[in-house]
Formats: C-alpha cells, structure tokens, sequence
C-alpha cells in the first residue's frame, strides 16, 4: 500500500510523475517512458490538454474513426467517432450504407427543454410558501437579468419556475423546478448559475417577506443544481422500408427478418436483462459521437437510462414494427447537447469533428446522435438475429490479439487470410500463429 500524499496538486507536472513512478510502480524508470511516450511534441496542445483536468500526468488515447455515407433527412454525413470498442464503427458504417440504399435515416427534434432545481427545506405552513413564491417569482427573473440577456438573444432563456411539493416523500423537502431553453449550449453552466442565483433570491427575499412567519423565514436552501434527467430534451430517429426491401441474409427471408428482428425488439421491450444490453449496443454508437463532438456522455448515459425506466421498468429504447407491408425502425430519447461552449471550442478534435458534420446546430447534433445510436441498434440486431454477434466480433477483434502477441506484418497478413475462412477465436488465433511460426 502507498502512504497518502499531500499538496500533491501543489507539485509541477515532472513532480508528480515523480511521485507516482517511484511510489506506484516496480520499474519508476518504464513508468516515466510509458507516461512521456503519449505527450505531445506540440507543447502549447500538450498545455491545453493538462490543463482541462488537475493533475494531468500523460494523455490516455482513444481512437477517433469515421462512419461515412450517413443519410439523414436527405442530407449525408460521415460521423466521427471515438470509441476503443473493435466493431463499433464498422457495424455503423455497414448500417449507414444499408439505409443509405433505402431511403436514409429521419430524424426529428421533438423537444429541447432542460431542466434544472433548487431543493429547499421548508417547515412553514404550505399556503404562506405558495404566496410567496408567487409574490417573488417576477424577482427571479429580473434578479437573473444579467445571466438570462446573450441567453434571450439567441432565443433561450428560463421557460418556467414551479414551485413543487415533495413532502410527501420527504418531510419539509420543496423545490424549484424550473424549465430553460439553451439553444445551441449544453447549458449547465448557465442553468447552474441561474439556479444559484433563484436560491439567493428566496433566501434574501424570505428575510424581507410579509408573508412569511420569523420562523417560516428561514428557508434552509439544500442545493441548486440542473439535472441530466432531460424528458423534454426528446429526438426522434426512424427509417423505413418495404419489408420486401430488406433483402437481408441469403440464410433467411425478408418476412423471417423482419419478424425475427421485431422478436428481438420486443424481447428488449420486456425483458430488463436484455434491454440493458441492447441499449447498451445504443450506447455504443451515442457515446462514440457525444465524445468525439465534446459532449458530456456521463450526463447524456444517465439521462437515456433514466428515461428507459420512466414507466417504472427498465426496457428498450428502441421499437420496430411492420404495417401494411413496411418495416418501421424507431426510437425516442433524451439527449441535451452543445455545439457551442464547453471542449467544442477548445479541443482541436472536437472542432474538426464538428467542422466534419458541416458545423451542425445543437438539435442537428441531437439527430445526427440519435441515428448513430438506431444504426447502431439495427447493425447489432441485424448480426444477433441472423449471423450472431461473434462472427463480426471476432473478425474485427482480431488485430487486438496479433496485437497483443506483437504479429509482424506477413504474419499478420498470413492470419487474415486464414481467418477468412475460419472462425476466429483467441485460442485458435494463437494456435495459428505458433503454427506459423515454427
Ligand atoms: C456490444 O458492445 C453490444 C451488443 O451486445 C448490443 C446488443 O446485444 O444488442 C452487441
């Protein structure tokens, strides 16, 4: 165990890999390689990198690939992504391509409302606090004037304060629940410092009220803060086709397809266990775009799995359908993104990701994410219900493990062309490379 470390923050840069090296690591000279090798030579980007975090050491690489011939709303884009997951991209180039036969990808903003509270305990009679905040409420507006003015400009701003009683589940515990628009920001900061602003307000104006009891005045404000819980935050994405139009697999029929692929949506529907997972093949295609465009994925992954459960179960997020002969591919979810402020200003990837999709507007951003997300969804259903998982997987997966067993290039090229016509496992992989090379 190593002994705890203080001011470490207080160290320069060289001084904490120092520490770290000599504290953490049997061999502190490699450990200093290994960190120095995945710096920058470029010492002003190398600068902006250590300084998005404390006690930056190194930079931990993600790959940042590309998912070309992606039609949206008749337009086409091809979507960054950063993810370290093998098939990612490959399975949404594939679906990208699929539709892009078929009439491409839509995709709607349905809403894009944040929301963000103040939590309050209050111990007074409930009818005095009604009044009150009634009384105050054009306060927290003119007293948040200076934060709300570029907002109002670009078309946002607070959209509504409630005051919401929540003692039946909490003795004394109230809030403000107020709903924003943040147009093309992300907009925690400025709901974060609207909210502050709301509970300096109510505080000082409880002081001053004619309403409220010596003892009713003393409104303990717990905390202000948004939530990533975004229900009116909601992008719609879908494509359709003739179930004849499917053409998918020479082992299956169209019609099998179809009913098969819907079976598998349904058991997401219903199953929690399942549900998890094929959100999660969801996730994989949202992520990978919410972080190569700079966005917050923490925030947008438990607002999504929020918004799962909101009837009270966990289940897909996705839904499929055939009607009068058409395959219909959907899904509804909750997505509060930025394409301004944030790393997208900052973080040169960023920028020249957003530059790649044509320098989109947040709710353009919102449907681009949530195709990716569908593509995503419809590539691994696609390869579930028909081929399974593992045949891609593997094949994809392969460079990993030549990788991890240093494969020179004519071995390398030796193993692929073998695995074309074998199925890849990790043991059979390294069975073939000691074969080859004795
Ligand atoms: C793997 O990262 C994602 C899948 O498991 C998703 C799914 O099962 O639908 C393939």
């Amino acid at each position: 165990m190593t002994k705890a470390v203080s001011g470490f923050s207080k160290l320069s840069k060289d001084e904490k890999i120092n520490w770290i090296a000599n504290t953490h690591f049997s061999n502190p000279e490699e450990a200093i390689k290994t960190l120095k090798k995945y710096w920058n030579s470029d010492a002003d980007l190398q600068k902006l990198h250590d300084e998005f975090i404390e006690n930056t050491i190194t930079n931990f690489y993600l790959p940042l690939g590309v998912a070309p011939n992606f039609l949206i709303n008749g337009k086409n884009y091809t979507i960054p992504m950063a993810i370290e997951e093998s098939s990612v991209v490959a399975a949404a180039s594939k679906a990208a391509k699929f539709w892009s036969h078929r009439g491409g990808f839509k995709a709607s903003v349905i809403n894009s409302e944040k929301i963000g509270q103040v939590h309050f305990i209050y111990t007074g009679n409930k009818e005095s606090l009604v009044q009150f905040i009634k009384e105050i409420k054009p306060k927290f507006f003119s007293e948040t004037e200076s934060l709300t003015k570029n907002m109002q400009k670009r078309g946002g701003g607070i959209l509504d304060i409630e005051l919401r009683d929540k003692t039946s589940e909490l003795e004394d515990y109230y809030q403000l629940h107020v709903n924003f628009e943040t147009k093309d920001s992300m907009g925690a900061n400025f709901i974060n410092s609207c909210l502050e602003q709301f509970a300096k307000t109510l505080k000082d104006e409880a002081q001053k009220s004619t309403l409220l009891s010596e003892e009713e005045k003393n409104i303990q404000v717990v905390m202000s803060i948004l939530s990533n819980y975004v229900p009116n935050c909601i992008v719609r994405a879908e494509v359709s086709c003739l179930v004849s139009e499917l053409k998918e697999d020479k082992h299956i029929s169209q019609e099998e397809f179809a009913e098969k692929f819907i079976r598998a949506v349904q058991i997401a529907e219903v199953e929690p266990f399942r549900a998890v997972t094929h959100n999660k093949g969801i996730m994989n295609g949202i992520d990978a775009v919410v972080l190569a465009t700079g966005n917050d994925f923490r925030a947008v992954e438990a607002g999504v799995h929020a918004y799962a459960s909101r009837n009270g179960k966990y289940s897909s997020l996705s839904h499929a359908k055939v009607e009068n002969g058409v395959f219909t591919f959907w899904m509804e979810i909750p997505l509060a993104l930025g394409t301004v402020g944030g790393l997208t200003n900052l973080h040169p990837l960023v920028k020249m990701s957003m530059e790649m999709l044509g320098n989109p507007s947040a709710h353009e951003l919102m449907q681009i994410v949530a195709v990716a997300g569908l593509a995503q969804n419809f590539a691994a259903l696609r390869s579930l219900t028909t081929t399974g998982i593992q045949q891609g997987h593997m094949k994809m997966h392969l460079m990993n493990i030549l990788n991890q067993f240093n494969a020179n290039e004519e071995e390398r090229k030796q193993v692929v062309k073998h695995f074309d016509k074998h199925t890849v496992s990790h043991s059979a992989v390294v069975a073939y490379l000691e074969e080859i090379r004795k």
